[in-house]
């Protein structure tokens, strides 16, 4: 599973990052970033679904492969 997020969505709620920060960092303005190459590890998926799920301008999607 990796992580998508849309920078054109984001509206720098922070939940991502707050939920898995493992996964998601903030720009210099709050916004939402992918850390790495955002794959997710087997132990952190529940965390990204979390992220994802909270993010209230849908600016996450978790792709398969
Ligand atoms: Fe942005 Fe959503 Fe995270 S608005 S900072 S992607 S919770």
């Amino acid at each position: 599973m990796r992580v998508h997020l849309d920078p054109g969505r984001c509206q720098g709620h922070g939940r991502c990052y707050d939920l898995a920060p493992d996964l998601f960092g903030e720009d210099d303005e709050g916004f939402g970033t992918v850390l790495g190459d955002g794959i997710v590890p087997p132990d952190q998926a529940q965390d990204a679904r979390r992220a994802a799920a909270n993010c209230p301008e849908h600016a996450i999607d978790l792709r398969e492969g």
